[in-house]
């Protein structure tokens, strides 16, 4: 259930961090890419729903208290100086929510089925993200910054 805490802690900084990004990004061309961060907003708050109704439906109390909330993510909240900066912030949050999500679903694996499938359906959107994030990053700053 700890566990399960810190996913739910992951996915509301996400929901924050794509929230702030698409209200604040400028410049040149950011259109698509606020629309892009507010789409994924959007998903991370699916995520965030999915996550709390499991840990309620588990006989557990999903924890939504802002205090403590950046240190029980596993991903951190960073506003970004720019465009880019923003980009390149999502990516490496979406990268460590890949990895944390992966490691969990190996920990999981037989012992709760249904905790897993769930994880697994966010991991394979959380691997778009990345996909998405990496694409934008190529394409406002011209080479991706980290390597896939
Ligand atoms: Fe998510
Ligand atoms: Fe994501």
């Amino acid at each position: 259930m700890e566990i399960l805490q810190t996913v739910l802690a992951t996915e509301i900084v996400c929901v924050l961090r794509y929230t702030m990004h698409a209200v604040t990004a400028s410049g040149i061309s950011s259109d698509s890419v606020r629309a892009e961060f507010a789409e994924h907003a959007r998903e991370e708050q699916e995520h965030m729903m999915m996550v709390a109704e499991r840990i309620n439906q588990l006989g557990g109390k999903p924890d939504f208290n802002p205090d403590g909330l950046a240190s029980r993510s596993a991903s951190q909240y960073a506003e970004g100086a720019n465009l880019v900066d923003m980009i390149r912030e999502n990516l490496v949050a979406e990268r460590i929510a890949v990895d944390h999500y992966r490691e969990l679903i190996r920990y999981f694996d037989n012992d709760d089925p249904g905790t897993k499938a769930m994880l697994q359906d966010i991991l394979r959107k959380e691997e778009e993200h990345a996909d998405d994030m990496h694409d934008l990053l190529v394409a406002h700053e011209g080479t991706p910054m980290l390597k896939s």
